[in-house]
């Protein structure tokens, strides 16, 4: 059984008094529990008051986004190594809002999941279909060619720290949200894939997050699902309260 894991991506959300507000009181919620694994996902600029705040905690605090550079003249990126310096763990890679509006390709995403690993970051992969393509009968199509690629040249021991949500693009943002069913479906797909690429035991000990209008009133039915493993939460990760209920859920399906 692997453990849930559930992330907070507060996207361009939040002033600054605000994010360390919801970090503390995150921080202090969450507590002695380490049955379930959470992480947050703040923006850049807040990520060196929020790892301050988690310090010493089990939750994780990642970036929403990376440079696949190493390090010279690329105004306005941040890279791995500036991550890792500054106590991140993790880092959310093509998330669809990336691949829409900054044109992220697969290939990109393929090399920021090696910059991210050179510098010991652990990735959360996303990937999922926009409403045509689902309509189109094309969801496992898409989602196998955005692993295809984006997994290109990775041994089976680097996609074994890897997580990957599956977020429909549909879902994001829309208050639309997968039925468990649905989800539940693609996630089995995506390990098939993992599997056929690679082999049983990498297939299982990845994590497969479901994203896309998470709440606290749907989380627990989405987390009952044999093949979701967690949950990438946009806006109610904004709320401790909601996000704390999500937790809780996430342990109540153990
Ligand atoms: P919402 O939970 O706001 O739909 O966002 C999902 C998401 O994009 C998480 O990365």
């Amino acid at each position: 059984m692997k453990k849930q894991f559930i992330a907070g991506n507060w996207k361009m959300n939040l002033a600054l008094e605000e994010a360390k507000c919801l970090a503390r009181k995150l921080c202090d919620g969450l507590s002695g529990s380490d049955a379930v694994d959470v992480g947050v996902f703040p923006s850049f600029v807040y990520l060196k008051d929020i790892c301050d705040i988690f310090r010493g905690s089990s939750v994780f605090v990642g970036a929403q986004n990376l440079s696949m550079e190493k390090s010279g003249a690329f105004t306005g990126e941040v890279s791995g190594e500036m991550l890792r310096g500054i106590g991140c763990t993790h880092v959310i890679i093509g998330h669809s809002e990336r691949r829409t509006i900054y044109q992220e390709t697969d290939s990109i995403i393929n090399s920021k999941i090696k910059a991210a690993l050179l510098n010991d970051l652990s990735p959360i992969l996303c990937v999922g279909e926009r409403q045509e393509e689902r309509d189109a009968g094309k969801t496992c199509e898409v989602v196998e060619g955005q692993l295809s690629v984006g997994l290109e040249t990775l041994t089976s021991e680097q996609v074994k720290g890897l997580t990957i949500a599956y977020e429909p693009i549909w879902a994001i943002g829309t208050g639309k949200t997968a039925t468990p069913d649905q989800a539940n479906e693609v996630h089995a797909f995506i390990r098939k894939a993992i599997r056929n690429k690679y082999d049983n035991g990498t297939a299982q000990s990845i994590r497969i997050q479901y994203g896309g209008s998470v709440n606290s009133k749907n989380a627990k039915e989405l987390l009952s699902q044999l093949e979701i493993d967690g949950a990438l939460v946009g806006g109610a990760s904004l709320n401790a309260g909601s996000f704390l209920d999500i937790v809780s859920d996430a342990v109540r399906v153990l």
